[in-house]
């Protein structure tokens, strides 16, 4: 298969990579290091990888070029916070970037284009829990949700009567090896390098407030799973259990047999208070289902951040 992936050297597209290049694939990838790092895609593999955005008109041409068979379009301003202090960075690589994208990848031979939306950020402050595909509770709060729906919408408008269909997922809280743990988002890579440097966590808000965390292997195995059904799909990709802040930090902090007590800070804006996902769409339509429970996946987080 000839497969683009944009964002490839992210945390969840090098996880993605690493997948792909097992199987007979022919690959290309973009990044152009806005969050991504080289040393997520130092492994064994034939691929061929471009350090840009995928959106500039040299890319593009590169893309029509290659003439993918599918589009793993991971490539994104991934951050809520800086979302909100710089919406216009936001809207550059998570709208206008991808609408060229589509555009493009409709004058190639590619049949599949799969998006990683965000089933935290999409359907507002839920009113029912677990969410499902249909639970739209209002607008987003926060220009990153509001360009991950924007996107949905155009992805769909755009393939209509086109040869390409599409696999939206909406992911709910990803973590694994390889998630920044210095970053501002990616609070189990987080809370885990501040234990083992024996540092206080520090928690916005009252850390009552609750996300459902999915291991990046679940991850990527909906994602290429997703790209093997030829109808229009969109899912939700999460495991169904609702974990506070608080009780994710006990977690990781039994991990190390540490005491250690977090500082907690006011809370930041644009976070939703609840958050879980009711994923029975993806496990009915991909036969999908999330093999890592939160204990095994911090073991493997542990074990990356240790070794
Ligand atoms: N991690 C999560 O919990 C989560 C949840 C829901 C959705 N998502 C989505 O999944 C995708 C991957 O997320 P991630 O956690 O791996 O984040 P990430 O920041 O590690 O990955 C995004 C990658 O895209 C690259 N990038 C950004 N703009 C680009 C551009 N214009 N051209 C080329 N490369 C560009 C970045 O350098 C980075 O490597 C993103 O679309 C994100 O919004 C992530």
């Amino acid at each position: 298969m000839k497969i683009l992936i944009t964002g490839g050297a992210g945390f969840i597209g090098s996880h993605l990579l690493e997948d792909l290049l097992s199987s007979d694939n022919e690959i290309l990838v973009f990044d152009n290091f806005l969050t991504g790092k080289k040393e997520n895609i130092e492994f064994e593999g034939s691929f061929k990888f471009i350090e840009d955005n995928f959106g500039t008109k040299n890319s593009l041409n590169l893309i029509k070029e290659f003439n993918p068979q599918i589009c793993f379009h991971l490539a994104a301003q991934s951050s809520v916070v800086v979302s909100v202090g710089d919406p216009l960075l936001d809207f550059e690589h998570n709208i206008l970037q991808p609408v060229q994208l589509i555009k493009t990848l409709l004058t190639t031979d590619c049949s599949k284009f799969v998006f990683t939306s965000s089933g935290g950020t999409i359907f507002g402050e839920p009113d029912i829990l677990p969410t499902s595909e249909e639970d739209f509770a209002g607008e987003p709060e926060s220009p990153y949700g509001i360009g991950k729906k924007k996107l949905n919408e155009i992805i769909t408008s755009m393939t209509i009567n086109t040869h390409m269909s599409y696999s939206i997922l909406n992911l709910s809280n990803v973590y694994g090896p390889r998630q920044d743990p210095h970053g501002e988002a990616g609070v189990v890579s987080i809370f885990s390098n501040k234990i083992l440097n024996n540092e206080k966590p520090i928690i916005y808000g009252d850390g009552k407030q609750t996300r459902d965390y999915i291991y990046v292997k679940d991850v990527v195995n909906a994602l290429i799973l997703s790209s093997k059904i030829d109808s229009n799909l969109f899912l939700n990709i999460g495991t169904g259990i609702e974990t506070s802040v608080n009780h994710l930090l006990e977690t990781i902090k039994s991990e190390f047999a540490s005491d250690i007590e977090p500082i907690y800070q006011e809370s930041r804006k644009g976070e939703l208070l609840r958050s879980v996902l009711n994923s029975s769409k993806a496990q009915k339509e991909l036969n999908w289902e999330s093999q890592f429970s939160l204990n095994k996946g911090i073991k493997e987080v542990v074990s990356w951040l240790t070794t």
